[in-house]
């Protein structure tokens, strides 16, 4: 049997939650959250990371963080997870959904423009798969319309984008703030789990108090005010350090990861080029500006029935491969509060998109076994 998604331990994990554990301090911003930001920070260049219960917590209080009112508009793809859009509707945003590319399910940067209104407050671009979205677009727009820039980067760690001026940046790194998932189906894991990354200073401090509860316990804990209270809205956003303790085993593996991961990926890639050749369906696109972390290995079918197909077939040698989101703009909660525009691209996606499994301790037997059946 091949699951679509293994979560693999790197073999630290436990030893350093008992380490946690024996340190006697277990709730938030411990010495393992503490040393998993330095991580961050000093291998990506992030500003300031603050690490969070999940992505979706993340994505959540960076719509606290840029003021979202009722009323404004949010632009992103609706070809992405529910908690993209949840975020800001929870502030009472109205989100319009954008189409993805024709090569790549990302959001189509050029048809973002002609959807900004006196309305607009944000773009949430979701950097799917890992590959990057055209940030240089899209930072041109959020400057000439004066907007945020929340990158959703659930599944982009470890990947990069070259902007113009020939510079590779850091996916999370570009925009006013990025979320990163840790989900156990992500290259980096802590089962559940998150990150904010700020990139603008003006959101600092508040950040640090809307994951606290709305207080000023950090500042409290570092010595800067001699008591803390009750200073903003804000929610417990942050993770225990029994968490964080789980991460750090991972990002101190991040590498063999990562390499294993595109072995993986570059097998599938070679192994099914000669079918994508036939046109019997499309493999993945990585822009020029792009890198791949190798986060997912999907195919693009020619039609909905393909894709089911080869759903069935691969399930019927007990290998397990899953569709992926279903349009955000169809769904039952908001399809009656979407302004009724097709998205023709992002109906293709959610129609014919496969993921085939992708996880580290997927051998190359495995991969073979897939390969063959396909
Ligand atoms: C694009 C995107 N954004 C946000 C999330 C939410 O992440 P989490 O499960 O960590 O809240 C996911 C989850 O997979 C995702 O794919």
């Amino acid at each position: 049997m091949i699951p679509f998604n293994k979560p693999y331990l790197t073999g630290k994990e436990t030893d350093y939650i008992k380490e946690a554990v024996s340190g006697g301090k277990i709730s938030g911003d411990g010495v393992f959250t503490k040393r998993s930001h330095s991580f961050f920070e000093n291998r990506f260049g992030f500003k300031k990371c603050l690490l969070t219960t999940s992505c979706t917590d993340a994505l959540e209080m960076a719509a606290i963080l840029i003021n979202i009112q009722p009323g404004d508009e949010v632009i992103m793809p609706s070809y992405t997870f529910v908690s993209t859009s949840n975020a800001f509707v929870l502030r009472g945003a109205k989100i319009v959904f954008c189409d993805s590319r024709t090569d790549h399910p990302g959001i189509d940067e050029d048809k973002i423009e002609a959807l900004i209104t006196d309305r607009t407050k944000a773009i949430v671009p979701v950097h799917y798969a890992g590959i990057a979205c055209d940030m240089d677009k899209i930072m041109d727009l959020a400057d000439k319309y004066n907007l945020f820039v929340i990158e959703d980067a659930a599944q982009a760690i470890d990947s990069y984008y070259t902007g113009r001026d020939g510079v590779r940046r850091p996916l999370g790194s570009i925009g006013h703030m990025a979320a990163f998932s840790f989900h156990e189906t992500k290259n980096i894991m802590s089962g559940e789990g998150g990150m904010l990354v700020i990139n603008d200073e003006r959101f600092f401090e508040r950040a640090e108090i809307i994951r606290e509860k709305g207080t000023n316990r950090s500042k409290f804990f570092r010595g800067e005010v001699d008591k803390y209270g009750w200073v903003d809205i804000g929610s417990s956003f942050l993770p225990s350090d029994m968490i964080a303790a789980f991460l750090y085993a991972q990002l101190e593996n991040l590498e063999d990861i990562q390499a294993r991961r595109k072995e993986i990926w570059d097998a599938y890639y070679e192994g099914l080029k000669p079918l994508a050749d036939r046109g019997l369906f499309k493999l993945p696109v990585i822009p020029d500006f792009a890198t791949n972390n190798a986060h997912m290995f999907y195919l693009t079918c020619n039609s909905l029935e393909d894709r089911n197909k080869i759903i069935a077939l691969l399930k019927s040698h007990q290998i397990y491969a899953v569709f992926h989101y279903l349009s955000l703009h169809k769904s039952p909660f908001y399809a009656d509060k979407h302004d009724g525009r097709d998205l023709p691209e992002t109906d293709r996606y959610t129609d014919c998109l496969v993921r085939l499994p992708m996880y580290y301790e997927l051998n190359p037997q495995m991969v073979l076994d897939v390969l063959k059946t396909l």
